[in-house]
């Protein structure tokens, strides 16, 4: 049976998909149906208002939107509709993300957006704190989200150091 999908990653262009790939595939190990869409703040600004518009009534639960540069996709996101928004900064080419991150953080007071760290970090915590969010209504992914933490923990403590020569 085909997912209907319940989280909607909107990235502003497709050079920001080797970075966000990382959060379509943490979705994925989860089971969580999820789309992802090229849809743009400044190129396509109607295409990312309507998006948002009925993102809502198509079954959408939560909206990550990951940009660098002209980052103000989240926010544009979070105008349009009442879901959660989440927000991802890509590592943009000349500051690195900073002006992404700042951009996105610092929205003022009325329309929030939960910004996430730079990159692929950041990617990957959106898509854990949508299946954070997710799992408060959905006890079987809250199990899944339980289980990946015991794993995630068990794997930090098998670590070990080299000995010094
Ligand atoms: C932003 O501009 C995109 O999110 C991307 O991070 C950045 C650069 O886009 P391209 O010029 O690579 O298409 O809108």
């Amino acid at each position: 049976m085909v997912k209907h999908p319940i989280v909607g990653i909107v990235m502003g262009s497709d050079s920001d998909w080797p970075v966000m790939r990382a959060c379509a595939e943490t979705l994925k190990q989860f089971g969580v149906a999820y789309e992802a869409k090229v849809l743009s703040a400044h190129r396509t600004p109607d295409a990312a208002l309507d998006y948002a518009a009925v993102a809502q009534e198509r079954g959408i639960k939560v909206l990550i939107g990951a940009a660098g540069g002209a980052a103000h996709l989240a926010g544009v996101l979070a105008a349009k509709s009442e879901l959660p928004v989440l927000a991802v900064p890509m590592p943009s080419k000349h500051l690195q993300g900073l002006d992404s991150l700042l951009a996105m953080v610092q929205m003022p007071g009325g329309i929030p957006v939960a910004t996430f760290a730079i990159g692929e970090a950041g990617a990957i915590n959106a898509a854990l704190f949508s299946v954070a969010m997710l799992a408060l209504s959905d006890a079987e992914l809250a199990k899944k989200l339980s289980e990946f933490r015991v794993r995630q923990t068990e794997k930090i403590l098998a670590k070990t150091l080299p000995d010094l020569p």
